[in-house]
């Protein structure tokens, strides 16, 4: 199936490219379908953001639409930048001023007590307007400096508990204590929020695409 991977982030287009490739669906980026749009993020919550982005973007390019919303919920922060966390610092997509302003807020806050999760909703949308809504989480904590150069947004600042195994189902724990962006991507993908949410979407898509439309016959 070939599906329009709804997203203006370059490093959230990377894993969803890659992650949907490898469960053996073609993914087509916003560019290649010479899509310029920008829906306003209003949802109060990820699930209702994702949702959001999916409906206009799939009106926008009459494809199969996966797009997800996602950020990291920090618990000594009451769980911010939560819904927020592409603008945390005030300009959307603004990763370093965001990391430096999670490390400010966390400055004060004793190892034991930084723990955070990173949260993925995936909102799959079909042209008739049938959507199917899956999430993730991975849960970890703060550094308390940047570490490793992969990935994207928070990546250097946030530390899974667990790692995934390439060639693998396993995990392993984090006991390196290493960052996102020190992860391999396979390492990354099998544990990560968004892995995780995009596996279940996989997993739940069939029976979805099955059901009876509603006010079909049989
Ligand atoms: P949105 O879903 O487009 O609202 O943006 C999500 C924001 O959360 C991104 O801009 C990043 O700051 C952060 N984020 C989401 N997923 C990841 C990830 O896998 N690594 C690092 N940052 C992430």
């Amino acid at each position: 199936m070939t599906v329009c991977a709804a997203t203006n982030n370059p490093g959230k287009l990377r894993e969803l490219r890659r992650i949907l490739e490898r469960l053996g669906y073609t993914v087509k980026s916003l560019r290649e379908l010479g899509i310029d749009l920008d829906p306003a993020e209003t949802g109060a919550t990820f699930a209702e953001n994702a949702a959001l982005k999916a409906a206009a973007f799939c009106a926008a390019c009459g494809l199969p639409t996966v797009a997800d919303d996602s950020g990291l919920c920090v618990a000594a922060l009451g769980g911010a930048p939560g819904v927020y966390s592409a603008r945390y610092a005030g300009t959307h997509g603004d990763d370093a001023a965001n990391n430096r302003k999670l490390l400010a807020a966390m400055a004060a806050v004793p190892a034991g007590q930084r723990g955070a999760s990173f949260v993925s909703a995936v909102c799959f949308r079909l042209p008739d307007g049938r959507a199917l809504a899956v999430s993730g989480s991975c849960p970890g904590s703060i550094a308390f400096g940047e570490t490793g150069h992969n990935g994207f947004g928070y990546d250097p600042l946030f530390v899974p508990d667990a790692v995934g195994v390439p060639g693998s189902e396993k995990t392993l724990p984090n006991t390196a204590r290493r960052s996102y962006a020190e992860l391999a991507d396979a390492e990354k993908d099998a544990i990560s929020h968004r892995g995780r949410a995009l596996a279940k979407l996989a997993e739940e898509l069939p029976a979805f695409l099955n059901r009876p439309q509603e006010g079909s016959i049989g």
